[in-house]
């Protein structure tokens, strides 16, 4: 591992977790860059904002591919390619195949719009609007080949008020997101985590946990 972490940020749509992570790793004391941003959308927003940072990008079509082995191996050559040490999903609305997640079993994070493992998969905030929770929030985590699932590194929480709707809830959400993925990436990248038992142990160097939070504090 050289002084920074190099990254591989896959993406799928717009880009804004992306852009936080561009954000993070334009200050100097940011251990990680991101070396090759991927994308299976052509159109993707987030591939205007890579470019627009001067960080290289790829398109691998899923389309093209019969199949989903066939896609992944171009997707693992982009990687590999890139020399990316992390690979960090954000808003890659494609499944990985087992093979390929164990492939970069615990080089492989992803963030997800809830408090897993509550609300796995997609329309997470109206299903949150549902249940009537009081609380949602945002949490990276390791990949695993069961979709949502894997070891926890960091969790914000925020408060669900009367009269969300899925759209205010999504950003409030989105927010904290922005916050905790460079977060995430960081304390990977100062080798602050370790999964053991399938449990993310962080070693805060004795500062206190910052891998979990609850916005605004009550
Ligand atoms: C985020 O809400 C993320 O949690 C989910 O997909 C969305 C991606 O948004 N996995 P963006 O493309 O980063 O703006």
């Amino acid at each position: 591992m050289g002084e920074y972490l190099k990254l591989a940020v896959l993406i799928s749509g717009r880009g804004s977790n992306l852009q936080a992570l561009i954000g993070a790793a334009a200050t100097a004391a940011f251990p990680a860059e991101i070396v090759r941003v991927i994308s299976n959308v052509s159109g993707a927003g987030g591939l205007e904002r890579a470019a627009a940072a001067g960080i290289s990008t790829a398109v691998v079509p899923h389309r093209d591919y019969p199949d989903r082995e066939s896609f992944e191996s171009s997707l693992s050559e982009e990687i590999l390619g890139s020399g990316a040490e992390l690979v960090v999903l954000a808003g890659f609305m494609r499944l990985l195949t087992a093979t390929f997640v164990e492939e970069w079993r615990d080089r492989l994070i992803n963030i997800h719009p809830s408090l897993l493992p509550a609300f796995k998969g997609l329309h997470t905030h109206e299903r949150v609007l549902e249940a009537g929770v009081r609380y949602t929030g945002c949490t990276v985590h390791y990949v695993r080949p069961e979709m949502d699932e894997g070891p926890v590194i960091v969790q914000a929480a925020v408060p669900v008020l009367p009269g969300d709707d899925a759209d205010t809830l999504a950003a409030r959400v989105l927010e904290q997101e922005h916050v905790i993925y460079p977060l995430a990436v960081r304390l990977i990248a100062e080798n602050r985590v370790r999964v053991k038992a399938e449990r993310a142990l962080i070693d805060d160097a004795g500062l206190g946990a910052p891998v979990a939070t609850i916005n605004p504090a009550p």
